[in-house]
């Protein structure tokens, strides 16, 4: 059975694109066969990917919607992905009043547990319903968390929209993991929030080593490489590699 994780803050800006692609290409580093869903209308993991969305025949929007077959883009730098476009932001409202509507992406990728090990969701920032469909789809939780006190702020809402996914509709859903995002240990507020974020959260789950702040992510992303393909020396690969080795344990052990 495949481990699915949904990346996932409502804030946008945090970094969940980033590591979506950088923690699937460690993974896939490890061994697994791992798959990226891009849950987001703006398309950045399937831009960062070297797809260009507009020039897409079919996305995940006509798998949700029009019950096509999904497309799955094989074999970019060792990982498979579903892609998407612009088009998914009209599905939130075409799916009001759809039967069953909030199981729609788990019924379309249950048939693929057979052939990944982990599957990774690329939500959007915001609660609605293409998040709902996305936590309902998932087995596991991950959170990046930008070390700004601004942004760890909407932490307690993160929270409270978890607990009414499993309340309503995925009992089960687990948390993977916090990953503290865009760390700068020179200023004192991140190394404040980094710290309050451990002892907030370790009760919850791992809280994983921060990522540090550089503008090598932007760079690499325009490059549409994860920034180990990018700049192999650079000291935040061992963090990313750390990470997912991490988050294979919190997937992948008994307790899990
Ligand atoms: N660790 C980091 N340091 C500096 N910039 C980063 C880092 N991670 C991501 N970014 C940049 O921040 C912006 C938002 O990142 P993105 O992954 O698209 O966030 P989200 O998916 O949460 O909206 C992008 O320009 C990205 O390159
Ligand atoms: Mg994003």
């Amino acid at each position: 059975m495949s481990k699915i994780i949904a990346l996932f803050n409502q804030a946008g800006g945090v970094g969940k694109t980033t590591l979506t692609l950088n923690l699937g290409y460690h993974l896939a580093q490890r061994k697994h066969r791992v798959l990226l869903v891009d849950l987001d209308p703006q398309a950045s993991l399937t831009t960062f990917m070297g797809i260009e969305p507009s020039e897409l025949k079919t996305s995940l929007y006509d798998a949700l919607v029009n019950s096509q077959t999904l497309p799955i883009h094989q074999s970019i730098h060792g990982l498979d992905i579903v892609p998407t476009n612009i088009n998914l932001s009209v599905a939130e409202l075409e799916l009001v009043g759809a039967m069953n509507r909030e199981a729609r992406l788990k019924n379309i990728i249950s048939p693929l547990a057979e052939k990944y090990s982990i599957i990774l969701i690329d939500c959007p920032p915001s609660l609605g319903i293409l998040t709902v469909l996305g936590l309902t789809a998932s087995t596991h939780i991950l959170v990046p968390i930008e070390t700004e006190f601004k942004s760890y702020f909407g932490t307690g809402l993160l929270l409270d929209t978890v607990g009414k996914v499993r309340h309503h509709v995925n009992p089960h859903l687990a948390f993977a993991g916090f990953v503290p995002m865009k760390f700068d240990k020179r200023r004192s507020q991140h190394n404040r929030t980094l710290e309050q974020m451990k002892q907030e959260l370790k009760p919850l789950a791992t809280v994983f080593p921060p990522v540090p702040d550089s503008t090598v992510f932007p760079d690499s992303t325009e490059e549409r490489v994860p920034l180990a393909l990018y700049k192999p020396k650079h000291p935040a690969i061992k963090i990313l590699k750390e990470i997912a080795e991490g988050v294979e344990k919190a997937l992948f052990s008994q307790s899990a």
